[in-house]
Parts: C-alpha cells; sequence; structure tokens
C-alpha cells in the first residue's frame, strides 16, 4: 500500500470503516431485525407485503440506515438512496422514486429505495413530495424504506398509516463498548476498559457518537485511557439543568424537544417527575390538560418502577415519551400560564429527611464511643432514650445536663428535643455557668499543682463518661 493510500486510509472515519457489512454485524437490535427481514423475505418470494414500505425509526446512530445497508450489501440488492434534500418536490420525487418504484429486477438483482430521515421532511414546502410518496407507496414495485428519527411528527401521519413500523433502541452500554473494544483490537490501539465504559455511557446509546469519540482520542494521542477520555469529553457530560429541563418541556414545538428535555437533564427521572408533579398546575389551568398531564405522569412512574426493579431498560423510552411529549402535549384545551415554577414539596421533604439523617449520625459519631457502644447499637438502643429524656421528661435539668456533658451542639438539642430545645439550652447556659463560678471560688485557696491535677483529673474522665453518671 503505497504511503498516501495508508494516508488517507487512516483518515477515514471509522464510523464508515467499520460500518456493519453483514445483518449479524448489526447489534442490538434484534427486534428491528426480525420484523425487517421477515418483511424482505415476502418480497424475495415474489408477493409484496400488504404494507410496501417500512418505516425505521429511533434515536440517532443506533443502525438504522446500517441495518437496511447491511441487509442490501448481504442479499445483492442495488439501493437507491434519497435524502432530505431530494424531498422537496413532487417532480423530483416522481424522478427518483417513481421511477425506481417501477423497475423490474435485472438479473434477479432486486432494488430498495431507502429516503434516509424522511422526517426532514417539510409539512407545507414539501406537500408536493410528499403526496407523490403517498401515491406511489401503495403501488411499487420494490421495497421503499424509510428512516426517522421522529416519525410521531403530524406531517407524517399520512405516510405512517402506509407503513409497516420498525422501532429502533438505544444501544445497551455493553454491546456499544463491545463493538469499540474490537475496533480497538483492529486498530492495534492501546485501550483501557474504563476509558470504554465511559466514552458508552457518555454516547448514550448513541454509537456513531461513541466511535467518533473514541476515533478522536485515538488520533490525537496513540492511546485511550480513562484519565484522556475523562478530560476530552467533560464537556458531555454537562447535562441540562432542571429550569432549562422545564422550560424546555413545557414549551417544546416539537416531541422530539421534549424527550430530549428529559435525556439530556442533569435530574434524574424521579426527581424530574416530581418536579413536574408539582409544576403542572402552575403551568396547565384546563383540567382536561390537566387530567391528560397527570396521567401521561403516572403511567412514566409506572413504567420506571418496571425498568428498574424488572431490569426491563426497553421500557424507559416510554419513561422518556410520557415525561417528555407526554406532559408537553397535554395542553391542548387552555393557555399556558405565566407563574414561576417551585420547589417540589416532596424534594423538599426528602432534604429535610436527609438533614435529619445526618444530624443523628453527626450524635452517634460524638456520643458512641464514649458510651463504649457501637453507633448501631447507639441509634438502636440509646437514641430511643435520649429523645424521651430531651423531649417527655417532666424537668430539662437531665436533657441540660446531658447537652452540657457530651457538648452536644444547638442543632444537635434541637434534634433531639424539638420544641423543648430553647427551654433547655437556656438551662443548659445557666449550669455551664454556675460551673465556671465554681472552679473558680475553690481555686481562690487551692495551689496552682492542685489545680491543674483536677484539670487533667477532669479532662482524663470525659471519655469514659456513662450515661449512668448522668442518671446517678
Ligand atoms: N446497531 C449497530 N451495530 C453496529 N454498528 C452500528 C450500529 N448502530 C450504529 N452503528 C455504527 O454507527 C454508524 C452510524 O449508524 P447509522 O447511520 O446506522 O445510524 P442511524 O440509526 O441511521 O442514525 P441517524 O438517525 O442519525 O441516521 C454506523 O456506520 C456504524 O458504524
Ligand atoms: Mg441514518
Amino acid at each position: 500500500m503505497s504511503l498516501a493510500r495508508r494516508a488517507a486510509g487512516k483518515r477515514l472515519p471509522w464510523i464508515i470503516k467499520y460500518r456493519p457489512r453483514t445483518v449479524d454485524e448489526v447489534v442490538n437490535q434484534e427486534e428491528a431485525k426480525r420484523i425487517l427481514s421477515a418483511w424482505f423475505a415476502a418480497w424475495a418470494r415474489g408477493k409484496p407485503p400488504s404494507k410496501r414500505a417500512a418505516l425505521l425509526y429511533g434515536p440517532p446512530g443506533v443502525g438504522k440506515t446500517s441495518l437496511v445497508e447491511a441487509y442490501a450489501n448481504q442479499h445483492g440488492f442495488e439501493v437507491i438512496e434519497l435524502n432530505a434534500s431530494d424531498y422537496r418536490s413532487a417532480q423530483a420525487i416522481r424522478r427518483v422514486v417513481g421511477t425506481a418504484a417501477f423497475k423490474k429486477p435485472l438479473f434477479g438483482k432486486g432494488v430498495v429505495i431507502l429516503l434516509d430521515e424522511i422526517d426532514g421532511i417539510a409539512p407545507r414546502e414539501d406537500a408536493g413530495g410528499l403526496q407523490e410518496l403517498i401515491r406511489i407507496i401503495p403501488q411499487t414495485l420494490n421495497p421503499i424504506v424509510m428512516t426517522a428519527n421522529d416519525p410521531w411528527k403530524d406531517q407524517l401521519r399520512p405516510l405512517r398509516d402506509l407503513c409497516l413500523l420498525v422501532p429502533f433502541k438505544p444501544l445497551s452500554k455493553t454491546h456499544i463498548m463491545a463493538v469499540l473494544e474490537r475496533i480497538c483490537e483492529r486498530e492495534r490501539l492501546y485501550c483501557e476498559k474504563q476509558a470504554l465504559r465511559l466514552i458508552a455511557e457518555l454516547s448514550q446509546g448513541d454509537l456513531r457518537a461513541a466511535i467518533n469519540d473514541l476515533q478522536a482520542i485515538a488520533e490525537g494521542y496513540g492511546r485511550v485511557t480513562y484519565d484522556l477520555a475523562r478530560a476530552i469529553l467533560r464537556g458531555r457530560e454537562k447535562r441540562v439543568d432542571i429550569w432549562r429541563t422545564l422550560n424546555m418541556i413545557f414549551y417544546a414545538k416539537a416531541a422530539w424537544m421534549a424527550k430530549k428535555a428529559v435525556t439530556q437533564s442533569e435530574e434524574d427521572y424521579e426527581t424530574l417527575i416530581a418536579w413536574l408533579n408539582d409544576n403542572v398546575p402552575r403551568k396547565y389551568a384546563e383540567p382536561s390538560d390537566l387530567h391528560r398531564a397527570f396521567d401521561a405522569l403516572s403511567r412514566a412512574t409506572v413504567f420506571l418502577f418496571r425498568a428498574k426493579y424488572r431490569t426491563h431498560w426497553s421500557l424507559l423510552s416510554y419513561v422518556f415519551d410520557l415525561i417528555g411529549p407526554g406532559v408537553a402535549f397535554a395542553r391542548r384545551e387552555g393557555a399556558i400560564l405565566k407563574s414561576k415554577y417551585s420547589y417540589p414539596d416532596r424534594i423538599k421533604m426528602m432534604a429535610s429527611l436527609r438533614e435529619v439523617r445526618r444530624i443523628r449520625d453527626q450524635i452517634a459519631e460524638k456520643l458512641a464511643p464514649r458510651l463504649g457502644v457501637s453507633k448501631a447499637t447507639f441509634k438502636a438502643e440509646i437514641l430511643p432514650i435520649l429523645f424521651i429524656i430531651f423531649r417527655n421528661s417532666p424537668s430539662p435539668i437531665m436533657a441540660a445536663r446531658l447537652s452540657l456533658g457530651y457538648g452536644l451542639t444547638r442543632e444537635e438539642v434541637k434534634f433531639l428535643a424539638g420544641p423543648r430545645a430553647d427551654e433547655i439550652l437556656k438551662l443548659a447556659e445557666k449550669i455551664r455557668r454556675a460551673r465556671k463560678v465554681e472552679p473558680q471560688e475553690q481555686a481562690a485557696g487551692a495551689s496552682a499543682e492542685k489545680k491543674e491535677k483536677r484539670r487533667r483529673r477532669s479532662r482524663k474522665k470525659a471519655p469514659g463518661t456513662t450515661l449512668d453518671e448522668f442518671f446517678g
């Protein structure tokens, strides 16, 4: 191989170099492969299926175009491909698709018409082209395959009804890692598994993005380590904050925008549902809009539960749809309200629970070693007694002495005593002052040596203080 060719080969994007050549090489899309193969098989038997067009849909970079090309490559089909810019006019469609659709296979070599990214079709400007397609599809003699990210766009409805729908899902992290690993082997590239895991994670199921990231790091640095991947891809982790996420959902103009808002949000799905639950009534006023929005959220919760606890991760796609477009397009009757978003009650409660746990752990940390018990025993057996002493005993004196003896902070006393905290703190302060005065008075007649001994004794004693001493 000449140097020039080798250099050119190096620069070849890996997404092209390693694109699947056979259906087997398309990974993690078993359902789509099954549906599409059966459909092509009907064509091959010379009996066009009832739906003569197929619509492959799903997020970017998951193998829609690749699967059609791999199938055609493996079965020796000729692919006649059109993309968004060709959809403009009825004429262009008639010229290319119309001709191909009625072309008789020559020497048994089939033809596949591929209309890539059909959701790029504009409802008004491309109306003529769309009409032409709708006319051609029921009569075509060759399979027509279309791809789209969002098949639910309004303008696609008439097309959708004529198509076999073939869903593609985001690829799993494991499958993405496996493909990346294979590329590393073929490129004889030093790769850390942890780096591949990070690339896969950040790609969010988009293998094209993952392969491009891998190539960018490899070509820049000659190896792919975790540290390099993290440094180079850091920007990717930047996610959308909750305020922007809410705006993107409530003011979404298209379903994909609302869905993107969900998948890009820095919040987890439970938190996002909590935010929407509390903010839907601030944005929607019409009861039927509210009903649809809450219905979407409640279904999202059910799917999320099943996705997580039965590990059916494919259900997550429904969760995104319900949280995003489900809420965004629930508003059909009323206008959107101007009110500001509010912090959800449930999140406030969870935050305060976290705070409660923090203080409780802090007290356990401080007291358990002094009482000679484990933190777990302290929390299970001693803390309830302290609560009774601090909250229910007839006099605050014991609680005040305990606070003083253990050096409890204001916050800790508040946690233990609740509404009685002020009373206990005041009394503790009084006792502290009285104690300060007392040793000074005694010390007036005592020697400095005696004072020092007493100080040491009391210091030594502190760590061994037991509850009994206070009770006694
Ligand atoms: N399931 C897959 N198996 C193997 N390779 C894949 C798969 N999905 C994507 N790739 C790799 O990513 C590249 C891009 O994939 P492809 O063009 O098929 O994505 P797409 O789903 O059509 O995306 P878009 O919606 O953006 O058109 C392919 O060339 C291939 O290298
Ligand atoms: Mg594509």
